[in-house]
């Protein structure tokens, strides 16, 4: 088959060009807002630590990169998960919802705890140490609910 060898060619050729078209990352500073979680309401040290491992990567403004990120095409796939996870939910920033857009999160973090979406399994799948083990979803969910509670209570 003459074929197979120019198409490996050609795909080596293009993977080596797209190694050089590099997204805009996250930043890697651990700078933390004044509108960050931890300031506007209560997270006790282990469910911020569960937080950080399993969800800050896609739902904060820092991400720790781990070495493969800066190979293409896997730094596209994780750029747009980060987007689409800080568009969704950025604990950098979530002082800047309103009340009930705060107990919405926190009620949608509960939910795909519980249904297991998140942490989406594709970044389990290379990153266990964030897996959920049933005691950290516990705690979670608790720290979720009896946040939510808390600001339906200010109102
Ligand atoms: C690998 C990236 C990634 C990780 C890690 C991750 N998420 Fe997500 N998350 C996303 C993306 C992307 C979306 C957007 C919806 C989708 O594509 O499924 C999302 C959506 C969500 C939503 C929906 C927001 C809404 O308003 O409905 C919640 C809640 C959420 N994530 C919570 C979490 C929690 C809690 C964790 C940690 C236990 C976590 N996520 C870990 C990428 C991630």
């Amino acid at each position: 088959m003459s074929w197979i060898k120019p198409g490996l060619l050609i795909l080596l050729i293009v993977m080596l060009i797209i190694q050089f078209i590099q997204p805009t990352r996250n930043l890697d500073n651990g700078q933390v807002l004044s509108v960050a979680l931890t300031e506007v309401v209560d997270v006790p040290q282990n469910v911020q630590a569960i937080l950080q491992t399993s969800c800050y990567n896609c739902h904060s403004n820092n991400t720790l990169y781990p070495w493969y990120s800066r190979i293409q095409p896997v730094s596209w796939w994780m750029a747009s998960h980060i987007k689409k996870g800080k568009e969704e939910l950025n604990f950098s920033e979530f002082g800047n919802y309103s009340n009930r857009m705060r107990e919405s999160k926190l009620k949608s973090i509960v939910g795909s705890v519980e249904d297991g979406t998140m942490p989406l399994p594709s970044f389990t799948w290379m990153h266990v140490k964030a897996k959920l083990s049933n005691e950290e979803k516990v705690l979670i969910i608790n720290w979720a609910t009896k946040t939510r509670d808390s600001l339906s209570l200010n109102k």
